[in-house]
């Protein structure tokens, strides 16, 4: 029936839109988003802030034991709070330095596992939309709906740049598609649960699609698949 509530799991490559797209569409389908990089950012954050010693099995264990992360949203605009420990840290997980350290982090498999698990029971009720690397082959296998996004590094690059002008900073293209290209090659050789589509998962290159239409479609697969269940 029309009210079926179900998974929408959203992966693919950095800088398509992905977490955007997720955003929007959960508004429009009254679902809950969950962005699970924002996670992966808060353990990082967390663990820059102790000093964990990512070597150590022991220290990121107990460290893990002490986070807490949670989400403040507005159901309205689909805008998200990261909280960790009760403190909001949206801002301070975007910056340079978590960003420099996600990859490493999200690698360690402890901290997958611990992700893996809260995503899993966040998505307990369904009705949601989860965007990440693996939230179709691995989070959600058996989600209603998976989409893999991806786009041509070059398109991906120039979108960036527009971004960040017009936060006042100018960096080359060539810079931003070389950071986006080795970013591609972390995530899809990494060891632990690999960026790559699921066999079951919808394609869609964003290359030549506006937000608008990207939003557009996979909702339009969304009702195809409530209408179908
Ligand atoms: O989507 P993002 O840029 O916020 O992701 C941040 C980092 O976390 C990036 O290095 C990929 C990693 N990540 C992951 O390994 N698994 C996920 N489900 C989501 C993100």
């Amino acid at each position: 029936s029309g009210s079926t509530k179900i998974i929408i799991a959203i992966d693919g490559h950095s800088g398509c839109g992905k977490s955007t797209t997720a955003r929007q569409v959960a508004v429009q389908l009254g679902y809950t988003y969950i962005d699970t990089g924002a996670m992966y950012r808060a353990v990082t954050l967390y663990f820059i802030q102790h000093k964990i010693d990512l070597a150590s099995e022991k220290a990121v264990r107990e460290a893990l034991a002490k986070i807490h992360i949670t989400f403040e949203g507005d159901p309205e605009t689909g805008t998200i709070q990261t909280h960790l420990n009760g403190q909001n840290v949206e801002e301070e997980i975007r910056k340079l330095p978590v960003a420099n350290a996600v990859p490493e982090v999200s690698a360690i498999p402890d901290v997958r596992k611990a992700m893996v698990g809260l995503q899993q029971k966040l998505g307990h009720n369904r009705g949601i939309v989860m965007d990440g690397r693996d939230i179709g082959t691995h989070v959600f296998p058996h989600a209603e709906l998976k989409v893999f996004m991806t786009a041509d590094s070059l398109v991906r690059a120039e979108r960036r740049r527009i971004e960040l002008q017009a936060k006042g900073e100018q960096v080359e293209l060539a810079e931003i598609a070389q950071n986006l290209e080795k970013r591609d090659h972390l995530d899809t050789t990494r060891t632990e649960s690999p960026l790559r589509k699921a066999s079951d998962a919808q394609l869609l290159d964003t290359s030549h699609l506006s937000i608008a239409g990207q939003v557009e479609w996979v909702v339009q697969q969304a009702y195809l698949t409530i209408t179908s269940e």
